[in-house]
């Protein structure tokens, strides 16, 4: 933590309801004491009805910028003075920077997900068939990310079935070099389409506290095929456990926390974190370094 706040200490942080669990301000001050930066950062409780209030907060009160988590992350695409073509085309924010007197919202999501995939997994997008479960933010986010490096296609498969329609509607205009297509959840049941996917994600809350999907059985997938879940908590969750049950590679979302931390650090201060640094204090406090280590990661 940075120890010499004076009155020229650059203030970052978060908004977000609830904020108390959140790692970010663990990772982002080891970043800026690592490098010798004189910032902040600190967590901002904002209840929804407030956002509009907080940023406008925020605005006046000179902060330099500050990453937003649920459940604000749709809701503050309105009320900043500009996006970047990203944040734009995910529809969500979870990065604003100030930039003179105006506030511009950013989207690392899609970034991070992409650098943990290929750091945690070794695993390259390009050419490569995805099997996608939700249509929410994330969802968005790992869309975009995935689309953008190049996926040739991605099967989507939602609870809702029309969220998932519009959810691929909305994206099939805008990348038409990949193959966008929707199924039940019920592919998990052991579906022998899972045989034609190289990489399944996890966007979903599933997985949370140790819930699972009905009847799931990931059997059919190649030995070369990855899973990766954006959960953390636990670190295996049911699908990871699934996975390796199968031989399966898989991966949580640890990386990928850590990887949108790191660019957004970039995006506001210029500077790249040290490497490596921001995941390692997380695997520290969610007591993960030791499967880490025993290689229930990745395999
Ligand atoms: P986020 O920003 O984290 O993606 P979100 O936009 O609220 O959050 O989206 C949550 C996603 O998780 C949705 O795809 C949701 O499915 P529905 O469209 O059917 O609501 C999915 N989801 C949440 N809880 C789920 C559950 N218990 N089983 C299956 N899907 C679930």
């Amino acid at each position: 933590m940075n120890n010499n706040i004076t009155g020229k200490t650059g203030v970052l942080g978060i908004i977000g309801w609830p904020v108390a669990h959140s790692l970010s301000p663990l990772m982002q001050n080891a970043a800026c004491v690592a490098l010798g930066l004189d910032y902040v950062y600190v967590p901002f409780p904002v209840a929804p009805e407030n956002l509009r209030s907080a940023v406008d907060g925020l605005r006046v009160l000179g902060v330099a910028g500050f990453n937003v988590t649920i459940p604000h992350k749709e809701a503050i695409v309105g009320l900043l003075d500009g996006l970047t073509d990203e944040a734009r085309l995910i529809g969500a924010v979870n990065t604003v920077k100030r930039e003179g007197d105006r506030l511009i919202g950013h989207n690392t999501d899609a970034a991070g997900l992409i650098a943990s995939l290929q750091g945690d997994l070794g695993f390259d997008i390009e050419g490569r068939r995805v099997l996608l479960l939700g249509a929410g933010g994330a969802a968005r986010a790992a869309i975009v990310g995935l689309c953008r490096a190049g996926a040739a296609s991605v099967i989507v498969a939602n609870r809702t079935p029309e969220k998932a329609e519009r959810f691929v509607a909305d994206f099939r205009s805008v990348f038409s070099g990949a193959n966008l297509a929707l199924s039940p959840l019920d592919i998990l049941k052991g579906d022998q389409r899972l045989k034609g996917v190289d990489l399944l994600i996890n966007t979903t809350a599933v997985g949370l506290d140790g819930t699972t999907f009905d009847g799931l059985d990931l059997a059919p997938m190649a030995p070369c095929a990855c899973v990766y879940d954006m959960v953390y908590t636990p670190p295996l969750t049911p699908l990871l456990a699934e996975a390796r049950r199968n031989s399966l590679r898989f991966a949580n979302g640890v990386g990928m926390l850590a990887a949108q931390g790191e660019s957004a650090f970039s995006f506001w201060t210029g500077c790249e974190p040290p490497n490596g640094l921001m995941k390692s204090r997380l695997l520290a406090v969610l007591g993960s370094q030791d499967m880490l280590d025993n290689g229930l990661y990745s395999k």
